[in-house]
């Protein structure tokens, strides 16, 4: 039952990534020329924004399905099959959904970055928001890798780093008390994005531990200077929420952060994510 929808304007957000994507409405499946239109959007720019969506949980299902098989909740609790792939990232603890229970700022990062696996796009649909702040981060990857020295890209190419999930476990914060059992997974520093063939650095303030290969000393330096470099402001895009913004990122190509908010203000976003490939 696909619809017929108008050409969609792509309207770029900034020099570093993210469109903003007019012209579609996502409480109606979408037909196939529109879909590649989105797609090729997505690739070129990264981070897609829809702005004023009113959709339902099942809408977002349908369209993150168009993009690959779902993720389920890590959890494997679901309250109903409806709800399977569906993640709450909030800050409020009444809902009776299963929520990720999230407040203030978060470090970048690239999603599920720990698993052989991980995700290739999440998507954010924004039901309630803070007045101030809780604004999302973008950074381009390509960027960050396209612009280090070649020397240094050179030495880097080829190397793996350790991603955890262990938010204490960053050369930054590690110390000795990394939890041995946290979810871990060895990922090239740079990874090629299957589609576009572009290389992509692929490590992250929040989540990487070490790059194999180097000594502790100077992959914790290196590491350091590869989120600095990574996280200037000129490969970045600020995402300022609106209620009914639905935004898809590509994990594959962009890491993302999330500015502090008052804990006192209730912040909502209703998340499905969308199973990777393999990484090389
Ligand atoms: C996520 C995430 C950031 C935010 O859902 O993976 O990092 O702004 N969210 O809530
Ligand atoms: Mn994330």
């Amino acid at each position: 039952m696909a619809t017929a929808i108008a050409d969609i304007e792509v309207i770029p957000l900034s020099d570093a990534c993210g469109a903003e994507i007019r012209g579609v409405d996502l409480t109606k499946p979408l037909d196939g020329k529109t879909l590649k239109s989105i797609e090729q959007a997505w690739y070129d720019h990264l981070v897609i924004v829809f702005r004023d969506q009113d959709i339902s949980n099942e809408d977002q299902v349908r369209f993150c399905r168009y993009f690959g098989d779902l993720e389920d909740v890590r959890t494997g609790k679901f309250a109903n099959e409806e709800m399977r792939h569906t993640m709450m990232i909030t800050n409020v603890t009444d809902t009776g959904f299963q929520t990720a229970l999230e407040n203030g700022d978060m470090w970048f990062h690239s999603d599920q970055c720990y698993y052989e696996f991980p995700c290739r796009a999440s998507t954010l649909y924004a039901i309630e928001i803070p007045k101030v702040g809780g604004n999302t981060l973008f950074a381009n990857c390509y960027a960050a890798w396209e612009t280090l020295p070649a020397s240094l890209r050179e030495k880097l190419d080829g190397l793996k780093a350790r991603n955890i999930y262990d938010y204490a476990g960053n050369p930054l914060k590690r110390g000795d008390n990394i939890d041995p059992d946290a979810p871990q997974y060895d990922h090239p520093v740079a990874r090629t994005h299957p589609e576009t063939g572009r290389k992509a650095l692929y490590v992250n303030r929040l989540m990487t531990d070490i790059i194999h290969e180097l000594s502790e000393q100077e992959s914790d330096e290196t590491l350091q200077k590869l989120f600095e470099h990574s996280e200037k402001p000129e490969f970045t895009y600020e995402h300022v929420w609106q209620v009914g913004d639905l935004v898809m990122w590509d994990n594959r190509c962009s890491m993302h952060a999330r500015t502090d908010f008052d804990p006192g203000e209730r912040r909502m976003m209703r998340r499905i994510t969308v199973k990777g490939e393999d990484v090389r």
